[in-house]
This record gives structure tokens, C-alpha cells and sequence, in this order.
């Protein structure tokens, strides 16, 4: 039995702009993309790390150049134009022996040590796992035109985040099972809701979160500041 993280690290960051491609972006000395493989360190059931770069990508081997992980690093694997690719083929690349697989993105650089254990107890206990996080303001479901079609119970509803973890057999079913729906999907798990799997809520973390503008950029420079 081991897991491996499939580290997502193909996008361009649009929404982020920018010459360098966000996870490359350094923060407190490092690039995003470094703390972010240092934080999963502290989870010693992490056997393999799977990173998925972009083509033409010369950043990643002279950022890991000479370093030394506490997890297996693999030899990164190109993917592809959508999340979803980017997925497929870091699934199709893993070692043989991995049956639990933690998907995570490069961009998300802040996973605590109690966050990754509890995610990783909870997909061993039932399968499939993510951590999410109670959503304070009031979601409403909407048409096109923006009328209100339904307001959730907010209790009921989690904002979730990464690492998505589940069986690697999981993963590869539901994956084919959704092949001509995979674009439609905005993460791992509903993939997994969709083939019909039992996807489970972690507690997740405010700070685990995801590099996507320049202020969420600023909010990670305030963080890290402040712990040293
Ligand atoms: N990702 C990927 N392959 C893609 C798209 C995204 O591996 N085709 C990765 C990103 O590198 C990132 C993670 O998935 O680490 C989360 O995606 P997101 O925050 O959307 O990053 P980008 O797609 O790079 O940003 P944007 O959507 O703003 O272009
Ligand atoms: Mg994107």
C-alpha cells in the first residue's frame, strides 16, 4: 500500500498574470511551488510526489535541482491544456504499487501537517476524501438571468479544497467513466460524485489556500512574514 501526490503544477496562471507562471512566483526567498513540497514533508505517508508541469517548462528541474525530499520525487510528466489532462496523465504515470492518490495543486502552498493527516485518515476509513471548510456568507443558486432559483441551507455546504484523495482505482474508473463530461467538472472529487463514489468532507483550513490573483499573493507574503 503506498500514496502518492500528484502535484499539479501544468497551468498558465491567467487569472494570476504575471511573466512567471504563479507557482514559480517567489515568496519569502522561495518559490510558491518549493513551500508547497516543504509542507507536504510533514505528512510521512506521502511515499511519491507526481509532478505534472507544463510543456516547455524549465523552471521545475532547476527549482528541485539538488534537493533532497523526504518523499519520493518523480520525474515530471507533461499535461495537458485542461485540469483534467493534467490529471489523467499524472494517474497514468504513477508506480505500480500506489493505490491511494492525493491530488494537489502546486499553487496551493500552505497544507498543514493536520490537515493532510486528517484528509489521509479519512480516504483510507471510507475511500475518497477532501478537505473543506464551513462557508460563512449565504450561496444562492441561480439562472442565467440571475434570478434566485434556490438558497442552501449554508450549513449544509463546504468550500473544499486540496489535497483530493481517493483510491487510485477510484480515480481511474470514475475518470473513464466521465471521459466526454471531464471538462465539465471544477474538481476531482465531483468526478468521483458523478461515477457514483462516496466522497467524504475533511476539516479543512482557511489558510490552505489557493494562489489564484495578486491578493491572494499578498495574503501569502503577510503569512509567511509573520512566521518568521
Ligand atoms: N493546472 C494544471 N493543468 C491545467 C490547469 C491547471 O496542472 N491545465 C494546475 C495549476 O498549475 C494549479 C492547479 O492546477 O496548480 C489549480 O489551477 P488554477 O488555480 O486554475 O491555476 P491556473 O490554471 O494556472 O490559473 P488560471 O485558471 O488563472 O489560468
Ligand atoms: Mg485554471
Amino acid at each position: 500500500m503506498s500514496i502518492a501526490v500528484l502535484l499539479l503544477a501544468a497551468g498558465s496562471g491567467s487569472r494570476f498574470g504575471g511573466e512567471i507562471p504563479k507557482q514559480y512566483v517567489e515568496v519569502a526567498g522561495e518559490a510558491i511551488l518549493l513551500h508547497t513540497l516543504r509542507m507536504l514533508e510533514q505528512e510521512p505517508r506521502l511515499a511519491y510526489v507526481q509532478p505534472v508541469i507544463a510543456s516547455g517548462d524549465r523552471r521545475f528541474a532547476s527549482l528541485v535541482a539538488q534537493k533532497h525530499f523526504s518523499f519520493a520525487l518523480l520525474p515530471p510528466v507533461i499535461g495537458g491544456e485542461e485540469r483534467s489532462i493534467s490529471m489523467l496523465r499524472g494517474l497514468a504515470a504513477l508506480p505500480a504499487d500506489v493505490d491511494m492518490v492525493a491530488v494537489h495543486d502546486a499553487a496551493r502552498p500552505n497544507p498543514s501537517a493536520r490537515l493532510l493527516k486528517d484528509v489521509l485518515d479519512q480516504a483510507l476509513l471510507h475511500g475518497a476524501a477532501i478537505p473543506g471548510i464551513a462557508v460563512h456568507d449565504t450561496m444562492k443558486r441561480v439562472d442565467a438571468d440571475g434570478k434566485v432559483l434556490e438558497t442552501p441551507l449554508r450549513a449544509s455546504l463546504r468550500a473544499v479544497q486540496t489535497p483530493q484523495v481517493a483510491r487510485r482505482a477510484w480515480f481511474e474508473q470514475a475518470m473513464q467513466r466521465e471521459e466526454k463530461r471531464l471538462h465539465l467538472h471544477t474538481d476531482d472529487a465531483s468526478v468521483l460524485e458523478a461515477a457514483g463514489f462516496p466522497v467524504y468532507v475533511s476539516l479543512g483550513d482557511v489558510n490552505n489556500r489557493k494562489i489564484t490573483t495578486q491578493d491572494d499573493l499578498l495574503w501569502l507574503q503577510g503569512l509567511l512574514e509573520e512566521r518568521t
